[in-house]
């Protein structure tokens, strides 16, 4: 079934000779927990670059809070992690790639555990093992209670650093791939002293989400899917940008939204309404631990009908041995001006993650040769319609160790000097108004209406990296006429078997459904 064009991205195309060059085995793009494991396993393998637009440890992956997911415990399995990850994905996961991250997920939390990440451990020296919503079993490892990505980041950065093997880039940013024909040979990087063309064998998209672009999020401004706009625009197919998931659970007050980690509603914790009612039951059997994309609607149902713009997390019913490892997290409540002992938590939901992404195969391989994704700018098809807490990090482990085997065994291919398409940014108040328009028209609940508006309102943007993910994100919402995990209409709001597919966008061709297996 077609849907009319693909967005058509624009750009400009400068001259080959206004940038510098330079040549490496390996480009790694980004520095979240994909990007640096990547560089890490691929550094005994030739000369790596990694180049980051922040500094090496801002990312999305050093704000998680939650954990990893892995069946550890003797009442748990693999098949019972890829059950959950199956029935959250809503129809749309590809079971290969779910059988892969969840048979994979023990031996990556053992080889983090070599590298010296300090997960949590009980009394008796095993690992502590948390809950989240839509897991049937006590599953997720985490690290100083609810600061799980900051203390794996914290470990494997000295590692990544003091590779021989290794050059690091802060300060700058990928802005076009070289691209000749099929084939991706680097990028063109900006950075702090000017234009350079990265040659390389292999090179490895790990840019994050597109979370940061809504203006509610629990991104870094930094997560604007730029990957995802640098792949599309080099001929890569990209899909299920439709499906964002929104965090139920992000503190009130401040920008960006602070998380209140979902490991809070494993222990017990409770939303309850300004009119002191406890609402989750009457939504979902599994209450406060349904999937996040029932939880995320249900408080903006209350927040619509009470009129207020919060509801509470309660820790009441959390026993006390529970909260004391999340005591840095209550510090950190505490330096916002909540005390968690004293007062519920005012909570709101904030855009959280992108299901979609650049198309990979089982290797992170895109569709242009040479060119890999991994990391939340991938699409694995592990997430399908709904990602399940904590199955990201895992997410970057996985498929990052097969793309780092995959990238390395890459025969160099002669290429003619490839002049890259160079995709610009927004100033900071389009971005403002991007990110408005995101959350009012494509965020939590989505109508026709509004997703054709907010399609003609950034065509009406200047050219840029970030309309182009935004234009991605709304057609396939406008297109995609049914509701299902994180994508929710309004005017369509039941699932529908004739839409049990993915919507799939490759420049120059039409929008279509494809089905994975
Ligand atoms: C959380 O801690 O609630 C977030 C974890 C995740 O998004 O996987």
């Amino acid at each position: 079934m077609d849907f009319g064009p693909s967005p058509e991205p624009r750009e400009s195309r400068p001259e080959v000779a206004a940038a510098a060059s330079a040549t490496f085995d390996f480009l790694v793009v980004g520095s979240g927990l994909a990007g640096i494991y990547v560089a890490l396993r691929l550094a005994d393998r030739g000369r790596v670059l990694l180049v980051t637009k922040a500094r090496l440890d801002v990312s999305n992956s050093a704000w998680a809070q939650g954990g990893i997911a892995a069946a550890l415990d003797a009442e748990d399995a693999p098949a019972l992690h890829g059950e959950d990850t199956l029935r959250a994905g809503r129809g749309l996961c590809k079971q290969s790639a779910v059988e892969l991250l969840v048979q994979d997920a023990p031996a990556r939390i053992a080889e983090l555990m070599e590298l010296g990440v300090p997960f949590d451990l009980g009394p008796d020296g095993r690992l502590l093992l948390g809950r989240e919503g839509g897991h049937l079993r006590r599953r997720i490892v985490h690290a100083h209670g609810a600061a799980t990505g900051y203390a794996v980041v914290e470990a494997l950065l000295p590692h990544l650093v003091e590779h021989p093997g290794v050059t690091v880039w802060e300060g700058a940013r990928a802005v076009g791939l070289l691209v000749d024909g099929p084939c991706c040979h680097g990028a063109r990087v900006q950075g702090p002293d000017g234009l350079v063309d990265v040659r390389a064998v292999a090179t490895v998209l790990a840019t994050g989400g597109s979370g940061g672009l809504y203006v509610r999020t629990t991104n870094p401004a930094t997560a604007t899917g730029d990957g995802i706009a640098l792949a599309y625009a080099a001929g890569a197919t990209v899909a299920d940008m439709e499906f964002v998931q929104f965090h139920p659970t992000a503190f009130a007050l401040g920008q960006p939204a602070f998380l209140l980690s979902e490991a809070l509603r494993g222990e017990g914790a409770q939303l309850w309404n300004s009119r002191g009612e406890r609402f989750m039951p009457r939504y979902d059997p599994a209450a406060d631990l349904a999937p996040r994309d029932v939880v995320a609607r249900a408080v903006m149902a209350e927040m619509d009908a009470t009129g207020a713009d919060h509801v509470d997390l309660r820790l009441d019913a959390v026993p006390t041995d529970a909260l004391s490892p999340f005591a840095p997290l209550f510090d950190s409540l505490r330096a916002r001006g909540v005390d968690p002992m004293a007062a519920p938590i005012p909570v709101a939901p904030a855009a959280h993650f992108c299901m979609g992404g650049v198309v990979v195969d089982l290797d992170g391989a895109t569709s242009v040769r040479g060119l890999f994704a991994c990391g939340e700018v991938a699409c694995t098809g592990v997430h399908g319609a709904n990602r399940l807490g904590s199955n990201s990090l895992l997410e970057c482990l996985v498929f990052g160790h097969r793309a780092a085997h995959a990238a390395a065994g890459m025969e160099p291919v002669r290429c003619a000097a490839a002049v890259p398409a160079v995709l610009p940014t927004l100033g900071a108040p389009e971005r403002a108004a991007l990110g408005e328009r995101l959350a009012r028209q494509a965020g939590i609940v989505r109508r026709a209406d509004g997703l054709a508006d907010a399609r003609r309102g950034i065509e009406a943007m200047p050219p840029s990296m970030e309309g182009l993910v935004a234009s991605l994100i709304v057609r396939g919402a406008e297109v995609r006429r049914e509701s299902r995990g994180g994508h929710f209409r309004a005017d369509y709001p039941v699932e529908a078997d004739t839409w049990l597919g993915h919507l799939v966008a490759r420049r120059g061709q039409p929008l279509h459904l494809e089905s994975w297996s």
